[in-house]
């Protein structure tokens, strides 16, 4: 079913437009939703547009763009106001700061304006949606769809219910992220980080390990991933990796590698956190390779490289 039929032609809101928040605009808009960004900085919020704009451009050139940019452009438009944002919207995309009590304050807001239908999801990266959430009128009809950045390139969504979610807010969100293109994950029970984040927090904690013991450079544990890990990823997950790794399967991989691993991860117990030297010592080592002048530069090649990426995951998964 298209995203128009699904929200009955009505349009979404953005409320939050920094980073995630216009990027979420574009994965709606292109979806062929109208969609309101509100944002509580206006010069945030001014800029949102323009840079969408940028970014439909480049989607286009790389033919990733079903339509003009034009005609998905004017599908966006700034909200003066949270009110305004909302006033007859089927969904928002909450997108607004990492934290609790910031959160848990624009629900409050939310809840004094909106109408009785309306969907709430949360782009939070790991807060658990009952922290924030519970115990309003819309307690029922908001969760968390946590993207990843951008989320008009990279397609994954996790949909975590809250414990006072409803089970149609849960089935509406997974349709309409399935209607716009994510691919949907559906975290059955809150933990804090969900499973993107956790699995995120699994490699970090060993790659800032490997880098504070000297047992490699930032550019060398990035190159194991990036040329030898991450290859396989782009296409499969860590079950499927293992499962044709060893001849007899997972369960063969299992005992011949198990001990392996569980020593690694019994090693690991009691690290710390990463403190100012250990952020330091891994900041210079990163400057080697990229001067903080560039880091703007740098991201917008890495966004050029995602869009080839995802021409490629397209011509793949058509076959
Ligand atoms: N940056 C990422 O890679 C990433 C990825 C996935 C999810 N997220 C999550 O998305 C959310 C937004 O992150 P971001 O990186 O876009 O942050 P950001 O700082 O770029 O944007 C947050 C925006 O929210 C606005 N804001 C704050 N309070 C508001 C309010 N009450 N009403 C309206 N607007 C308000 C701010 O002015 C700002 O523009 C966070 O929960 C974050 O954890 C971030």
């Amino acid at each position: 079913m298209n995203a128009s039929t699904l929200t009955a032609n009505k349009p979404v809101a953005i409320v939050g437009a920094g980073l995630v928040g216009a990027g979420w605009a574009i994965a709606f808009a292109r979806a062929g939703l109208s969609v309101r960004i509100y944002d509580a900085n206006a010069e945030i919020a001014a800029k949102a547009i323009p840079w969408a704009a940028d970014q439909l451009a480049a989607l286009h050139r790389h033919g990733l763009l079903d339509e003009s940019p034009d005609t998905v452009i004017r599908r966006l438009s700034l909200a003066p106001t949270l009110d305004a944002a909302l006033d007859g919207v089927a969904y928002v995309q909450e997108s607004v700061l990492e934290r609790v009590d910031v959160k848990r304050t624009l629900l409050e807001s939310i809840d004094a304006c909106a109408d009785d239908t309306v969907i709430i999801g949360s782009s939070s990266s790991g807060i658990q949606a009952s922290l924030f959430a519970n115990d309003l009128r819309i307690s029922p009809r908001v969760l968390i769809a946590h993207p990843v950045n951008p989320p008009y390139l990279v397609p994954v969504v996790e949909i975590v219910p809250s414990t006072q979610t409803s089970s149609e807010t849960i089935a509406f969100t997974d349709r309409l992220m399935r209607g716009i293109g994510q691919s949907v994950v559906h975290v059955k029970k809150e933990i804090q980080g969900f499973v993107l984040n956790r699995l995120q927090a699994a490699l970090l904690r060993e790659a800032w390990a490997l880098q504070r013991d000297g047992i490699a450079s930032c550019e060398d544990i990035d190159k194991t991933v990036r040329d030898g890990l991450g290859w396989r990823w782009s296409f499969m997950g860590p079950f499927e990796t293992i499962d044709l790794n060893a001849p007899g399967g997972v369960a063969d991989y299992a005992r011949r590698l198990g001990p392996l691993y569980h020593e690694i991860i019994a090693s690991r117990d009691g690290d710390g956190p990463w403190d100012a030297d250990w952020i330091a010592s891994v900041e210079a080592d990163r400057r080697q390779h990229l001067s903080a002048d560039d880091l703007a530069s740098r991201r917008d090649w890495r966004d050029e490289q995602l869009m080839a990426f995802a021409v490629q995951r397209r011509h793949a998964t058509s076959k």
